[in-house]
């Protein structure tokens, strides 16, 4: 046999081969995810992202009980087919404020990350009733139910709270006017201007032109702000990382 290199030494016993491997994984590893805890953030802040507003929250939670997300994505992917379709790729700061995140796989409906401002309240409210009054074709469900479920915003202090002991970073003041801010943003007749202060480019509409607050409306007022908040036509992605 003669000569056994260093190499060899290692591939002819196991035991070695074993202790070796885990040492070069192990800083593989160590290098990869040390960092990770110094960091404050692994997502690029993009100017425009804001918290949702107690009324969109609502809607998301909605959105996320009706199971929406069975057949709508909420990730545009950096492909020209889809860019095209849908508007720009969907950035990580956009769904920094999820939780949980809707990005989804599957697509049964069309991909709604940007679907806010593109219908008018009135057709979407149309199309959650009755979705094939409009698209004829459709295959979506109904949800007119929403519009008779009248909802008050009694709990949605606890709901805000709750969203920030995972880490959105609601204030004090956003939380003490969370039921307020919840009311106003339905009623374009109401003092809603320092909800939007709160809550910069929130639509504030009688999402489903009857009295009172229904599920409908936070839905709607989910639905259009969907996308929205970063202005797109002066967007530049940090390229520093
Ligand atoms: C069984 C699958 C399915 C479910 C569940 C579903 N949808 Fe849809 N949705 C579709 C399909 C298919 C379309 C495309 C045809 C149409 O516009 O109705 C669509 C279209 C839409 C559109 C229009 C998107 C666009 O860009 O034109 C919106 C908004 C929408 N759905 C919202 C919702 C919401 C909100 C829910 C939950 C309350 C929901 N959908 C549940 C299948 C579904």
């Amino acid at each position: 046999m003669g000569f056994l290199n260093k190499h060899q030494i290692l591939e002819r016993s196991p035991t070695l081969l074993l202790i070796a491997t885990f040492g070069v994984v192990s800083i593989g590893g160590m290098v990869e995810i040390a960092p990770l805890f110094y960091l404050e953030n692994t997502i690029e802040e993009v100017e425009g992202m804001r918290p949702y507003s107690p009324l969109e929250l609502t809607g998301r939670d909605i959105y996320i009980r009706e199971g929406c997300y069975t057949c709508h994505s909420q990730m545009i992917r950096p492909m020209r087919d889809e860019v095209e379709r849908y508007g720009h790729y969907s950035l990580a700061a956009e769904s920094m404020y999820d939780h949980p995140f809707q990005w989804g796989s599957k697509r049964t409906g069309p991909d709604v990350a940007r679907v806010g401002g593109r219908y008018s309240d009135a057709w979407h409210v149309d199309h959650l009733k009755d979705p094939q009054s409009v698209v004829p074709e459709s295959i979506m469900p109904k949800y007119a139910f929403l519009a008779e479920t009248r909802i008050t915003g009694e709990y949605v202090q606890d709901l805000l709270e709750t969203h920030r002991m995972v880490g959105v970073p609601y204030t004090d003041e956003m939380i003490e006017n969370a039921q307020m801010d919840f009311k106003v943003q339905a009623d374009p007749d109401s003092d809603w201007e320092e909800m939007l202060e709160r809550y910069p480019g929130a639509v504030v509409s009688n999402f489903d032109s009857a009295s009172g607050i229904t599920e409908m409306d936070a839905l709607v007022a989910y639905l259009q702000m969907l996308g929205t908040l970063v202005d797109f036509s002066t967007f530049v992605p940090d390229q520093s990382r």
